[in-house]
């Protein structure tokens, strides 16, 4: 009798034409509805699967995965993959994939973007014109920060901040970065960046871009005491994780005038905003859509599927996903481990 055909389940409607490559190996079980984390109707499905793809919306760790005991490959749509427990799946031999690389260009773009918007107060300009309280012209209306000539901080200088740092070279920013380590002197020189300790990279920045991966080590790295050490006139984007910022301390430093103002496109508690980001005008919000474009989305699912086909011993990568989670990425600091970048 023939081997019955490993099993999949995929945790959301992503690109049917990109996931049908699934179906070519594999008995595919897929959620037709966008949905929000269930522990126990992910541990349901889980419970027959061979392998996986999930997206943020699906932590998955030892509660998860507690019988799902033939579970071979989990394949994260997204680089950023502190929704793993990671330690929960190598302790059952569970290889975890992500999405690098074909994403950072997109989410690169869409950071200098919100910086922009934020420095130039596009979206509230936008708001006051279509409230129809824009009365006359104003030479000194809704004044905003240049971005041409100023400094710009980057934490977390990895791939998406090197490519920050390559779209200010064209507005002749001074760049300025923090990193858990320190880039070499030839990559620092391709992106004209300059190594500044935290307090530093804090002080300098007329504008702060987060894009440093989620960890227990980087949990509100941004907290009331970091914001106090910021100019009053600088904007902080973040295009990382939410949980990075302690948002009650950024809406009181928004409020009193401490920031000037800042653009969130990932929140702590996603899809939730705390009401009093809501309330404030100096601050630009998008629901965590840095890499959305329909090409990097579709590069990302696809990437995704080839490396949930190999995880599972099929296609010419059998055995070989292109982009494995390295166990080397264990800083062994906490059980959820890094986020983007
Ligand atoms: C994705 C992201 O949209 O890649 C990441 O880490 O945050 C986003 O680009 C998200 O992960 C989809 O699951």
């Amino acid at each position: 009798m023939a081997e019955p055909r490993p099993k999949v389940w995929v945790s959301q409607p992503l690109f049917d034409d990109i996931v049908e490559r699934l179906h070519a190996h594999f008995d595919v079980v897929q959620v037709p509805v966008v949905s929000e984390h269930d522990t126990s109707a992910i541990a349901d499905a889980l419970r027959e699967a061979d392998g996986a793809l999930v997206t943020l919306n699906e932590r998955i760790g030892s509660d998860e995965v507690a019988g799902a005991s033939k579970l071979r490959a989990i394949a994260n749509v997204g680089v950023g993959y502190n929704n793993l427990d990671i330690d929960a799946l190598q302790a059952r031999d569970i290889v975890a994939t992500n999405t690098p690389d074909v994403l950072t260009e997109t989410t690169a773009d869409f950071g200098f973007a919100l910086m922009m918007a934020a420095a130039r107060r596009v979206t509230e300009a936008e708001r006051h014109l279509r409230a129809g309280r824009w009365q006359g012209w104003n030479f000194k209306g809704l004044l905003g920060a240049d971005l041409h000539g100023s400094t710009l901080g980057i934490l977390g200088m990895g791939r998406i901040g090197q490519g920050i740092a390559k779209r200010a070279s064209g507005f002749d920013m001074r760049v300025v970065y923090h990193n858990r380590s320190r880039l070499p002197a030839d990559v620092e020189r391709e992106f004209n960046a300059s190594y500044v300790d935290f307090d530093t990279l804090l002080a300098q920045a007329d504008h702060l871009v987060l894009v440093l991966p989620y960890s227990s080590a980087s949990h509100h790295i941004v907290d009331a005491a970091a914001l106090a050490k910021m100019k009053s006139t600088a904007t902080l984007t973040n295009i990382a994780r939410g949980g990075i910022v302690d948002e009650a301390a950024l809406a009181d430093a928004l409020g009193s005038g401490r920031l000037a103002s800042a653009a969130l496109d990932v929140f702590e508690g996603e899809p939730t905003v705390d009401p009093r980001l809501l309330a404030l005008d100096n601050i630009v919000l998008t629901p965590h859509i840095a890499s959305g474009s329909l090409a990097t989305r579709r590069a990302m699912v696809a990437l995704a599927v080839d490396n949930l086909i190999a995880a599972l011993g099929a296609g010419p990568d059998a055995g070989h996903p292109p982009s494995v989670i390295a166990p080397a990425a264990n800083d062994g600091k906490s059980a959820k481990r890094p986020g983007t970048a």
